[in-house]
């Protein structure tokens, strides 16, 4: 048993060496940094508080216990100087935690609104993430391209309910409310990918309503940028005609094929660059034929609950899959 957990600490322990863990302590903007800070601070402050305590206590319990033949020691009652210590250090404490917590708070507030900022509009599903690039024309869902070093004002909305917007790398959490107009911001000095989640819980599938941060370089963003505003891949086949007119027609009351169309009534995510992803059903899964298909025969075997519960018929599977993977 002894040895079965001792091979189990060591993998965990290999396996978090291999991938740096997505938490605020790994921070890769100022935001997460100033409070992995305070949390470093904070927890040094409350080590040292523990161990003196801890340590008198059984200094006290060891050097102090019962012997045979000991009388009843001195009885006393009240030690003046003893308790204006006890009470002042605490209070001292409380003070500097209250000054640099206000301190992390100032220091993670948004800056004002600037040109050059990134406007985005993240809108809650259940359970998928939409990202609206409001000034670029462009609607995506589950991937978050930002450029590195820029400022990125979001506001935040949720068409049903309650949700939490989290990238614990890069931001603290926001909530995301019904009717209610939330801001948060963030930026990155890194590039590289983060994993965001949802941190409110918001239904059965509240666990796979992930997301990513893909930090990229100003070029790396622009390209992509001039990528989604392409208009989606045009039918040039026969198949492929059937398959466009299928997800124009039925699929188009929850999807749309037009990366310029921002609307946040559409129940399922834009589909115009669908392959230029790669995760999908809130990255839930990686963008691949194979899950693709797996998906679209049953999604909700895959993610119970969904909104998506069509059926795509049988003659038309084949192309609407090809299409769908043509669509970068
Ligand atoms: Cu959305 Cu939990």
């Amino acid at each position: 048993m002894l040895r079965k957990l001792v091979v189990l600490a060591g993998a965990t322990f290999l396996l978090s060496a291999c991938q740096p863990s997505p938490s605020f302590l790994n921070p890769a903007s100022s935001i997460s940094g100033h409070v992995a800070d305070l949390y470093n601070t904070i927890l040094i402050m409350a080590l040292v508080v523990f161990v003196l305590v801890e340590g008198a206590l059984v200094l006290i319990l060891i050097r102090d216990r019962h012997k045979e033949g000991d009388k009843l020691p001195h009885q006393l009652h009240g030690n003046t100087n003893l308790e204006i210590i006890w009470t002042v250090i605490p209070i001292l404490l409380v003070i500097a935690l209250f000054v640099m917590t206000v301190q992390t708070v100032n220091a993670i507030a948004a800056p004002s609104p600037k040109q050059g900022d990134l406007n985005l509009r993240v809108v809650g599903h259940r359970w998928w993430w939409e990202f609206d690039y409001t000034d670029l024309g462009i609607a995506t869902a589950n991937e978050l391209h930002i450029p590195v070093g820029t400022p990125v004002q979001i506001a935040l909305e949720s068409v049903d309910v309650i949700h939490s917007f989290w990238v614990p790398q890069l931001s603290g959490k926001t909530d995301v409310v019904p009717n209610q107009h939330n801001t948060m911001w963030l930026e990155s000095d890194q590039i590289g990918e983060f994993l965001g989640q949802c941190a409110e819980f918001c239904g059965t599938e509240h666990a796979l309503m992930r997301f990513k941060v893909i930090v990229e370089s100003q070029a790396d963003f622009d390209a992509w940028v001039a990528n989604q505003q392409k208009p989606a891949y045009q039918p040039q086949t026969e198949d492929e005609q059937a398959a466009y007119k299928e997800l124009t027609g039925t699929c188009a009351a929850c999807h749309s094929l037009d990366p310029s169309e921002i609307d946040t009534t559409k129940v399922g995510p834009n589909l115009a660059h669908l392959f230029s992803r790669s995760t999908f059903a809130g990255g839930s899964f990686d963008l691949n034929e194979e899950n693709l298909r797996s998906w679209l025969k049953d999604t909700q075997s895959m993610k119970p609950g969904n909104d998506m519960e069509i059926t795509i018929p049988q003659q038309q599977f084949d192309s609407i899959v090809e299409y769908l993977m043509k669509l970068k």
